[in-house]
């Protein structure tokens, strides 16, 4: 990204070559000249493009993913002799902030271990314990568990847990990751029986190859000097002592100048501000002093909030705050976050942006703390709240001193967010108040009740405060009191659309009162059943069973092996597009996408975009040679470039090239575009309806029987409405692909799940025929679907740059653009109509999907998988109702699961409202109406081998949910302010391989029996790249480690279809499996005349010499008269209990047990992480992931990690099981297996379930027990918002 830099100073670099080092930092145990560098480059892209070291990924550039974890060591300054070992994201920490850290070392996951020189032991284990999958991520998690181990080689695992708060994998369901690096944990279970290591001995040293013991390399890494760099159109200073940092700042006062400390406040403000002067303040000593004083702690503003936390807790015996405020801290950004930023930093952030939610002003005003603001020839001490008046310019914040409670004050600090990991909050809260106990009452002498997240000005709830002061808490009546008050002066501000709704912000913080209130009286004056308002939700270590059969006879097939290529993937060296350096000559390129969402472009001016440093050309649509669409035909038209219509916010426009992705980036930034004939666009899916707004081909409608009259006649009716959002699908690795020009063509390196797909685009684009076009995709960084027909588009970028400046060129999206211009999974608004008995039998059922398709129809699916709007339920009256909405959003596409996840939804929830409308049990209405062997789905097919009644029965016992149940009832009713739900929902899913085609190629080499496969489907994180080689290898009777996978190519594997819908890696099993027989059948007649036990090598030798054909083709086609005829069902039953702090809405899933028929699993540990990761992410869309649209333009706003939230690694279950069904060989799959990939995702939704239950048991609290839909998702404020509550209800 910031390649850049290098370019821009290629200048000053001839003139200084002659120049001694001067600035030095130590990567890996190498010292590197970094004086020609511009200090602000990031250390990634350093990383990177001039270290050429690849295994540090990135994604985000917002220090929030943790893919680009690096361990950064240097001397302690507080405590001489100390060093500090942190992990830090190198996306945002600059160059030049490492020179002022004494004896610094940066160490990448090079420096740990490689396949040539030895694993480190945490590559190892996670490879080990299937903790990757696409592998964009492990590096991040090595180098995280790497940072933990060097400060404490021995944790507990409750310390693991907490170490990954800063790092998403969307892939794996992050269960197989905490195992693994539990397994280091003193305290893991005895399952995971990793022994402990010694990680001084086993780091490899970069220098000597060998184990390293040391915790640093000698000799210095830093720069010298005061004004280290006067270059680049910045200064650089480094000063050593406040009078030095005095002068500088009088001396540039009316610069553009900004203190670096660790400079995370870019991951949240972005490129927001250029400043001239930077002035890096770690290297002035007195700034990084900590003193326990008799009034309280004083800590200078270099110390970073890591440390201050260990300060905390080191001194937690001098005040019961220091505790609380820790605890406060630790939920701020993540730990990479901070590791390396300060709270100066963070109470500057609150004073440039008073929008900003700064938690520490809150605490640190909570807490009494007061700041020293220092100048030239003064200092001034000031309270957190003064200091927000205050003109800071030339100031510097000094220390803050916290002081200790005094005998009876107490305090206590709330933070409710959006997720339990790496989240700002809606609403946070601190409060301090000092009591007058006196025979039985308490009377309130003072209080502080200080608020963030309600809006820019308000932080003291002064009335309220006023009010109390003098008053008894031990009444109702002062709760009610002060209650009251405060409802009147938290207004929050409604007019940002990222935060939550005002109402619920207003709530929340009267529920954190009460919180509070119930909290100073203490369990004695609480009453039993109030007392769960005090505490926050208890979330144990989690931990999971898994649980399933293997035949060892028939290994490797059937065998738990990892993933091959796993162990490439831990040590970092799995190159994915990023990370092969670029070639000479090399272009980039971004899009600039459109601002408005309905238009006709009037005039693109790219004069000064064009003109711009490192600029090369601006491509527009009328520069394209071929066809202006990245959609062949017969698919609609969408354009790579608009010609003219806008047709949604974020739709590409123009295609920036430069000699950087920096410059392609700037440059979009200057293109100036004019638009005419603006309309409102359609943002919603309710102005579509209203509007009628549809595409006119939405599929046909599906009616069985007589669904009207079934329902008319029927004992009972309901209707009711419920919704489905859309989904970012999250690959780790956005949209990219790189085009080399040859003397061939093209050759295309592209991270896409249909090369055939990308070929036909790339060829019209360019106007060049397909045989031109060499497509290859090696390994993706995850796809989800979103790679299936939108990977296209960044290849036709990256294509016609390539094609028409004849240079090797690659486009990549970063993440807003990508979150901007490519579609999500499709959003729905279900209407339904039912009739049932009074039993809940369902006799008709008509439902209508108003299917949001965005800006074009191509990626349609809303009547394409009604094989699953029955689920596992039977009924004779159907009637579905497919309508395509067309709304001004990119067009949305698949996403794991498409179809199916919202299908299966809807049926549940039609399920679930028929319960409650009869006042029965939803598990037994649901088995009342499951599906019988020999039974007809709505589609017309027979059920033969439907063994769902089975397994419900057989979970529900096996996880006890009778007992569970009666359990959950209990708590309910004892518990006003907590409550528990659990929820069971079935599958039958329906596999049709109808749409599968793919050439599969087995060679075997004559020299030494070696054995290459390539096929048509593409490794993207799900293992088809070791089940076919397992499968070849139990054919033809050899090792695997014979055998190797070669990338997937448009020359070995032309006119191959998708890799989706689950069915890849069978079909190609089934490929590779006949290949395997046709290649045996031809050397059987040279092996029936070798001895018996001839080794293969030999046997090979021979077939070679007697002229046998070593290669075996094998095209796997579907049957075209079988459209859409299920090969074969997959039946599953997930139980998921939750539980929900009914005053916050925050929630978590105690417990999912999964029951699944995977037939005869070609590998468990795979179909297993295929599980636990599908079923992680579909919690995420149920109970986290929202896209937040812009209402006037239809633009995404949350386009970034940090408003846009997946799960993070405490977003799982907290006990979570997956049982394969055993002995189960399924006789219509391939080897007798299931697919596994995308069935579970479909049972999701009991985790919204199991909240919705919670909810209605808090509803019942209030007399309000009605039905009442829940959407997804359902994110913690709509939850809290579901719960009614009320403050007036609140009592002791
Ligand atoms: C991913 C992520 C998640 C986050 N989550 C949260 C969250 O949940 N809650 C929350 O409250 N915050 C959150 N933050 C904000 C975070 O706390 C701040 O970015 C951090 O504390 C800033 O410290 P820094 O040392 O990096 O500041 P820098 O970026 O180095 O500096 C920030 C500003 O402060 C000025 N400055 C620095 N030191 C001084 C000084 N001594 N005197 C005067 N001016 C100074 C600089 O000139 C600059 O303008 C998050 C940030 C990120 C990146
Ligand atoms: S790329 Fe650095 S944290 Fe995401
Ligand atoms: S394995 Fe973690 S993101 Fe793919």
């Amino acid at each position: 990204m910031e390649i850049a830099m290098f370019h821009r100073h290629s200048a000053n670099e001839r003139e200084k070559s002659t120049d001694e080092p001067r600035h030095q930092i130590r990567v890996n145990g190498v010292l590197r000249d970094v004086t020609k560098i511009d200090p602000r480059t990031p250390l990634a892209p350093y990383l990177h493009f001039m270290l050429l070291l690849h295994g540090t990924k990135t994604m985000c550039f917002e220090s929030s993913c943790g893919s680009c974890a690096v361990v950064l060591e240097y001397d302690d300054p507080v405590k001489p002799g100390k060093r500090i070992v942190k992990s830090v994201n190198s996306c945002l920490y600059p160059i030049g902030a490492l020179l002022s850290l004494k004896n610094h070392q940066l160490l990448t996951i090079e420096a740990l271990g490689s396949l040539k020189k030895g694993l480190h032991p945490i590559q190892k284990r996670l490879a080990d314990y299937n903790g990757s999958q696409c592998g964009f991520c492990s590096p991040g998690f090595v180098m995280q568990m790497f940072g933990l181990l060097k400060n404490s080689p021995t944790p507990s695992v409750q310390e693991v847990e907490d170490n990954f708060d800063g790092n998403i994998c969307r892939c794996t369901g992050y269960r197989p990751i905490l195992d693994a690096m539990k397994s280091f944990a003193k305290d893991s279970d005895a399952r995971l029986k990793g022994s402990l290591i010694d990680i001084e001995d086993l780091m490899i040293c970069p220098k000597t190859k060998r184990p390293c013991g040391q915790t640093s390399c000698p000799g210095p890494g830093q720069g010298s000097g005061i004004l280290l760099y006067d270059d680049f159109g910045i200064k650089w200073y480094q000063p050593e002592s406040l009078d030095q940092l005095y002068d500088i700042i009088q001396k540039n006062l009316r610069e553009h100048t900004k203190l670096v400390n660790g400079d995370t406040t870019k991951g949240i403000y972005k490129g927001s501000q250029y400043f001239k002067i930077l002035i890096d303040v770690k290297g002035i000593h007195d700034l990084h002093k900590v003193t326990m004083g008799p009034t309280g702690l004083k800590v200078s503003s270099n110390v970073t909030l890591s440390s201050l936390i260990d300060y905390l807790k080191e001194y937690s015996d001098q005040s019961p705050s220091y505790d609380i405020i820790a605890c406060h801290l630790l939920k701020i950004g993540n730990v990479q976050v901070r590791n390396i930023a300060g709270w100066a930093g963070n109470l500057m952030m609150k004073w440039y942006y008073r929008e900003f939610n700064s938690e520490i002003l809150v605490i640190f005003e909570a807490a009494g703390a007061k700041l020293t603001i220092g100048y030239k020839g003064g200092k001034k001490i000031c309270t957190p709240l003064q200091f927000l008046d205050i003109n800071m310019k030339g100031k510097v914040l000094l220390d803050v001193e916290i002081p200790k409670l005094k005998e009876n004050e107490m305090m206590n600090s709330y933070k409710v967010m959006p997720q339990t990991q790496n989240s700002q909050s809606y609403v946070c809260a601190a409060f301090r108040v000092q009591l007058k106990p006196w025979f039985g009452i308490k009377s309130v002498e003072s209080i502080s009740m200080i608020y963030g997240g309600i809006s820019d000005n308000f932080i003291h709830a002064s009335n309220t405060e006023k009010y109390l002061q003098g008053k008894d808490i031990t009444s109702d009546e002062t709760l009610q009191g002060a209650l009251a008050i405060l409802a009147k002066e938290v207004i929050p501000d409604d007019s940002d659309p990222l935060v939550a709704r005002a109402e619920y912000r207003q709530s929340l913080a009267l529920g954190l009162f009460y919180k509070f209130f119930l909290f100073l009286l203490g369990e004695r004056y609480v009453s039993p059943y109030n007392r769960s308002a005090i505490y926050s939700l208890n979330r144990p270590i989690s931990s999971g069973k898994q649980t399933f059969s293997s035949k060892p006879e028939d290994y490797p097939l059937t065998e738990p092996m990892p993933k091959l290529g796993a162990y490439k993937q831990t040590t970092g060296e799995l190159l994915y597009i990023n990370d092969i350096f670029p070639r000479h000559n090399e272009l980039f390129s971004a899009f600039c996408l459109s601002k408005v969402g309905n238009a006709t472009i009037s005039h693109i001016d790219i004069s000064v975009a064009e003109r711009w440093f490192g600029a090369v050309k601006v491509i527009l649509a009328k520069d394209i040679p071929g066809s202006n669409t990245f959609m062949p035909p017969p698919f609609e038209v969408e354009e790579i470039l608009s010609s003219g219509p806008v047709l949604y916010a974020g739709q590409p426009i123009a295609l920036c090239i430069g000699v950087s992705q920096h410059f392609a980036l700037e440059m979009v930034e200057e293109i100036k575009v004019t638009y005419k004939d603006e309309k409102p666009p359609i943002v919603t899916l309710d102005d579509a309806i209203e509007q009628k707004s549809f595409y006119p081909l939405s599929g046909k409608e599906l009616v069985v029987g007589d669904p009207e009259d079934a329902i008319s006649e029927s004992l009972h009716q309901i209707e009711g409405e419920v919704r489905a959002g859309e989904q970012y699908h999250f690959h780790m690795e956005t949209q990219i692909c790189r085009c080399v020009p040859t003397e061939d063509g093209l050759d295309v390196q592209a991270s896409c799940q249909w090369l055939d797909l990308a070929q036909q685009a790339v060829a019209g684009a360019c106007g060049i025929p397909a045989t031109d076009v060499n497509v290859k995709a090696n390994h993706l960084g995850g796809g989800f679907g979103a790679k299936v027909t939108r990977a296209n588009l960044v290849a036709c970028g990256a294509a016609l740059a390539a094609h028409l400046l004849n240079r090797p060129a690659q486009c990549i999206m970063d993440l807003a653009t990508n979150m901007k211009a490519i579609g999500k999974r499709h959003g729905y608004i279900f209407k339904y109509k039912v009739g049932f008995n009074d039993d809940g039998t369902l006799n008709g059922v008509i439902i209508t999907y108003y299917c949001d398709n965005g800006s074009s129809a191509n990626d349609n699916e809303v009547s394409a998988f009604f094989a699953f709007s029955d689920n596992a339920y039977k009924c004779e009256n159907w009637k579905l109702i497919p309508v395509a909405l067309k709304t001004n959003r990119a067009a949305h596409t698949w996403c794991r699961s498409p179809g199916s996840v919202p299908n299966i939804f809807v049926i549940e929830t039609i399920l679930e409202h028929v319960a409650k409308f009869l006042n029965l049990d939803p598990i037994a209405v649901k088995e009342k109406n499951l599906y019988c062997q020999g039974d007809i789905t709505p589609l017309g097919f027979n059920l033969p081998y439907c063994s769902i009644r089975d397994l419900y029965t057989t979970q529900l016992q096996e996880v006890n949910v009778a007992e569970r149940l009666q359990a959950i009832n209990k708590f309910n009713a004892d518990n006003r302010w907590k409550k528990k739900g659990l929820a069971v929902v079935p599958l039958k899913y329906s596999l049709d391989w109808t749409e599968g085609f793919y050439l599969c190629t087995v060679s075997i080499f004559g020299s030494d029996g070696s054995v290459m496969i390539t096929h048509g489907g593409v490794e993207i994180g799900q293992g088809i790249n070791t089940k076919v080689a397992q499968v070849c290898a139990y054919v033809l009777g050899i090792p695997v480690d014979l055998i190797s996978v070669k990338a997937t190519t448009t020359t070995t594997s032309p006119n191959s279809g998708t890799t989706g819908r689950s069915i890849t890696s069978e079909l190609n099993c089934l490929g590779v499996k006949n290949c395997c027989e046709i290649l045996k059948k031809r050397m059987d007649p040279v092996k029936n005349i070798l001895p018996p036990g001839t080794p293969w090598k030999d046997l090979v030798a021979a077939c070679f010499k007697a002229k046998v054909n070593l290669t075996g083709q094998y095209w796997v086609s579907c049957d075209p008269s079988n459209v859409g005829v299920p090969q074969y069902n997959s039946y599953g039953v997930t139980v998921a209990e939750a539980e929900l702090d009914v005053l916050t809405g925050e929630n978590q899933i105690n417990q999912v047990d999964i029951l699944f028929d995977c037939g005869e699993s070609l590998n468990p540990s795979i179909d297993i992480g295929q599980i636990e990761g599908a079923f992680v992410m579909g919690m995420g869309y149920w109970l986290m992931e929202k896209m937040i649209y812009d209402l006037k333009t239809g633009e995404v706003l949350n386009a970034g990690t940090l408003d846009y939230k997946p799960p993070f690694s405490k977003s799982i279950p907290i006990k979570f099981n997956i049982e394969l069904l055993k002995n189960a060989p399924n006789p219509m799959g391939v080897l007798r297996s299931k697919a596994s990939s995308e069935p579970p995702q479909c049972m999701s939704c009991a985790t919204l379930f199991a909240v919705k239950h919670a909810i209605e048991a808090a509803r019942q609290d209030v007399w309000n027990d009605s039905y009442f839909p829940l959407s997804g998702p359902a994110i913690v404020d709509e939850i809290q918002t579901k719960c009614l509550v009320d403050y007036k209800n609140f009592s002791i």
